[in-house]
Order: C-alpha cells, then sequence, then structure tokens
C-alpha cells in the first residue's frame, strides 16, 4: 500500500508574506488529513518561512530545485545544506521547465537525485514527454531514457524512497490534461521500467504522482487509476481552498 502524495510546486510564484498567508490558510483545511502525505515547494525565498509555518503539522516544505555540489562558486545555485536548513525534506528535481528552459539534461537530473538522497531528503523526480514526442509515438522511449539517465546507479532502497512525476509537457499550464487512460498507461510503462532497473519490490512501492492541469474537477478520475499515486500541482495549487480540496479528492480516490 503505497501513501499518496500531494506535492504543490508554486514555481516562480509568491513573496514571502502570500507564501505565509498561503499556509496559515491551508493548514487548518488538512489538519484532519493523516492518510496522505503532504507537500509545499514554495520559491526558495519562501521556503523558511514556508517550513517554519508548517512546524508541528505533518505538512512537509520542498525545494524548486538544488545544486549537487556542497558549496563553491556557483552564482544563484543553492545547496542542500541550505536547503536542509531552510527546513525541507522534498526536493523537486529535474521539472519540465528546468529541461526545457535552463537546459538541464538527465546527467545533471542525475547528479541532483544522487545529491539529494546522500543528504538524507527524499527527491521529486520529473518526467515526461513532450507533445512532438507523443506525436512521433516516442513516448516511452523518452520516459524510458529520462528514467535510465536520471536514475542510473541508484540502489533499490533508492528507488522505493524516491517520487516520480510523470508530467507530459503538453500538459503543464495548458489545461490540457492526459485522460486517466493516458495517466495509467504512462504510469504503469514508468512502473515497469522501475521494477527492470531496481526490482518489482522497490518498483511496486516507489510513488509515481500525475502532474499537469489538476484541478479539483479531474482529481479523483486521475488519482483512482491503480498506477497513479497523487499528483504535482502547479497552478491549481496556489490557492489554499483549491489545493486543500485535490488534497481531499485525491486522497480518498486513490
Ligand atoms: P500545472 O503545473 O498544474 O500548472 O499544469 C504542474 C507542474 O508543472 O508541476
Amino acid at each position: 500500500m503505497r501513501t499518496p502524495m500531494l506535492a504543490a510546486n508554486w514555481k516562480m510564484n509568491k513573496t514571502v508574506a502570500e507564501a505565509t498567508a498561503f499556509t496559515t490558510a491551508f493548514l487548518p483545511l488538512v489538519a484532519d488529513v493523516a492518510d496522505a502525505e503532504i507537500v509545499l515547494a514554495p520559491p526558495f525565498t519562501a521556503l523558511a518561512a514556508v517550513a517554519a509555518a508548517c512546524r508541528g503539522s505533518d505538512v512537509a516544505a520542498a525545494a524548486q530545485n538544488v545544486h549537487w555540489e556542497p558549496g563553491g562558486a556557483f552564482t544563484g545555485e543553492v545547496s542542500l545544506a541550505m536547503v536542509r536548513d531552510a527546513g525541507a525534506s522534498h526536493v523537486i528535481v529535474g521539472h519540465s521547465e528546468r529541461r526545457h528552459l535552463f537546459g538541464e539534461d538527465d546527467d545533471a537530473v542525475n547528479r541532483k537525485t544522487r545529491a539529494v538522497l546522500a543528504a538524507g531528503l527524499t527527491p521529486i523526480v520529473c518526467i515526461g514527454e513532450t507533445l512532438a514526442d507523443r506525436e512521433a509515438d516516442e513516448t516511452a522511449a523518452v520516459l524510458d531514457r529520462q528514467i535510465d539517465g536520471g536514475l542510473a546507479g541508484l540502489a533499490a532502497d533508492d528507488v522505493e524512497s524516491i517520487v516520480v512525476a510523470y508530467e507530459p509537457v503538453w500538459a503543464i499550464g495548458t489545461g490540457r490534461t492526459a485522460t486517466p487512460e493516458q495517466a495509467q498507461q504512462a504510469h504503469a510503462h514508468v512502473r515497469r521500467r522501475l521494477a527492470a532497473l531496481a526490482g518489482g519490490a522497490a518498483a511496486d512501492r516507489c510513488r509515481l504522482l500525475y502532474g499537469g492541469s489538476v484541478k479539483p474537477a479531474n482529481a479523483a478520475d486521475l488519482s483512482a487509476q491503480p498506477d497513479v499515486d497523487g499528483a504535482l500541482v502547479g497552478g491549481a495549487s496556489l490557492d489554499p481552498r483549491s489545493f486543500a480540496k485535490i488534497v481531499d479528492t485525491c486522497r480518498k480516490a486513490v
């Protein structure tokens, strides 16, 4: 039995005051949720404030990115010691916006994933095909490449403890969601590939989140799929009531 996870990716949104106001409004709405893990990923500047506001609750804080090196001359980058110090327990790695807008490749995703694990935090590793990939019938090949490259060298118990988010690029921020059948098909494929990489038991325990235009209205059908263990939510996670509704809907449907 996999515990569902609902993660909010706020991207480049919310000041410290806005992030704190969200958290203050959101925590009471999910105070009774004991059967799902909830993660908030604010921008770096608001990470410490959100983590502090969540202390004493079951809601965790995540960084949206990290550098794999422990420190040094890397202007504009943030280390794992820094995100841990800010109170994060999770890190989003390889989000499609990092890959497509900032040139992150599978090798960088792999370095980050291994560094996050070595630091004792949980990576949420994002994978997903573009529309061109899907139309060229390349979805499975792209997912395989991202899994094999991004997760290279991970032990079975690492694979068991990470979270993988399948986010078709054509569904992110577009209002166009994968159908529950498309999501299930991709998730089942990802789980099979993880099994080939790390064994069936580890693959079976690894949580696979769906991401891409998840909303309160479509969250139940997506989460009801057997290999969908929750969601990574962008736009619809910016409002506390909307994200709380998604949490409630998903945990009942999983
Ligand atoms: P979206 O973003 O829900 O706004 O499509 C999802 C994501 O990028 O993680």
